[in-house]
């Protein structure tokens, strides 16, 4: 946090390699870090964007770029409107870029375990055919943390020729802690990948890890050009700003390359652990107390659970009490059309027992 005041005061330019090496060079770090984590190849690289909303768009487009290109290099006739498809638990900001973007979104059908999977996908395909520019999987859904069965959609994107983009911008933290690291196995296909430090990875907003298996292709979407920006172009060949929808930019990573460089990346695996162990053991007092059902069994650090004989209009109360005591901050969702609480933790600092006084003020 002090770092990024740090950062803030110092007014540091980070959209060009002339005017933010050192801070171009730090953050290239730190995204390297989390590339080799997803086991992406060595020439990945990207940008930090403002948030996942943004990573996404930007990724989205760098898909809808990529497919333009290839049809046309294979001759073949663009379609009127192209299309997406993302699982049904996609986060909200997947529909809200293909709006910006005037693209459809096309929700398949997930397994029993709520994931997207090849097989579901190549449904999806068969119907929409040729007008599909990409796929956008989730790994750890904002409601639930389900992480879809990304290695069966990637192998039928590499297979289909289509662009395989992952929004891990919850999730993707937990693949710096070892034994959650197999959920994710298949994040090595992605052509584009979101991670937000901002959320389960301790760095202060704004920042979101927007990773590209071939940045040319992120470049190729993305670099503005204009006269005054050609020599700035001239130095080095890395400029920040070519790899999302943004000119200038603050440099938002530093503060998390900060971090693990002051702290080491095994401290990111054990604090990360540390709140997915919450989350099971959250699950079991859940399990334990007569007044609450588990809805869900924890996958990451999420825990979602009903309490019993409650309507819409009582979680939204208890919220709002529960806010105002300043005792917590535990917001209602949604789940198959039925009200639920939900824990997300991303502080390794709560305790076992912080839990036990939210379940009891549930009663
Ligand atoms: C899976 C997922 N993707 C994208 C986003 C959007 O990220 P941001 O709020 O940083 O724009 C969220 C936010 O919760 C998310 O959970």
């Amino acid at each position: 946090m002090l770092f990024d005041l740090v950062v803030g005061a110092c007014s540091i330019y980070g959209g060009s390699w002339i005017e933010g090496a050192g801070a171009a060079y730090a953050e290239n770090e730190a995204l390297r870090w989390l590339s080799n984590l997803a086991g992406l190849p060595a020439e990945a690289g990207g940008v930090f964007v403002p948030g996942g909303t943004i990573g996404n768009l930007s990724a989205m487009v760098g898909a809808r770029k990529a497919a333009i290109a290839s049809f046309e290099a294979a001759g073949k006739p663009l379609p009127q409107r192209w299309a997406f498809v993302v699982s049904q638990t996609a986060h909200s900001s997947v529909p809200s870029a293909a709006e910006v973007m005037g693209v459809d979104v096309i929700r398949a059908e997930t397994d029993s375990r709520r994931r997207l999977t090849g097989d579901t996908v190549d449904a999806a395909l068969s119907q929409h055919g040729d007008r599909v520019c990409g796929v956008v999987a989730t790994a750890g859904s904002t409601n639930l943390g389900v992480v879809d069965d990304l290695a069966s959609v990637g192998a039928l994107c590499r297979e289909r020729d289509v662009w395989f983009h992952v929004d891990a911008a919850y999730g993707g933290a937990a693949l710096a802690a070892p034994q959650a690291r197999a959920q994710f196995s298949g994040i090595e296909h992605a052509d584009s990948l979101i991670i937000d430090p901002h959320k389960w990875l301790f760095a202060p907003y704004d920042c979101c890890a927007l990773i590209w298996r071939n940045p040319d292709q992120g470049r190729a979407a993305h670099a503005q050009h204009a006269g005054y920006l050609e020599f700035l172009n001239a130095f080095g060949d890395w400029n920040p700003s070519d790899f999302a929808i943004q000119l200038t930019r603050r440099a938002r990573g530093l503060p998390f390359w900060f971090s693990l460089a002051t702290y080491g990346s095994d401290a990111y695996g054990t604090a990360i652990q540390l709140t997915i162990d919450l989350a099971r053991e959250a699950g079991r007092q859940v399990e334990a107390a007569d007044h609450l059902r588990l809805v869900w069994e924890p996958q990451l650090s999420i825990v979602v659970f009903e309490r019993i004989g409650w309507d819409g209009a009582q979680y939204q109360a208890r919220s709002i009490e529960m806010m105002n005591e300043g005792l917590a901050f535990v917001v209602p969702s949604r789940h198959d059309g039925k009200p639920v609480f939900r824990f997300c933790f991303i502080n390794p600092r709560t305790s076992t027992e912080d839990i036990a006084v939210i379940i009891d003020a549930l009663r």
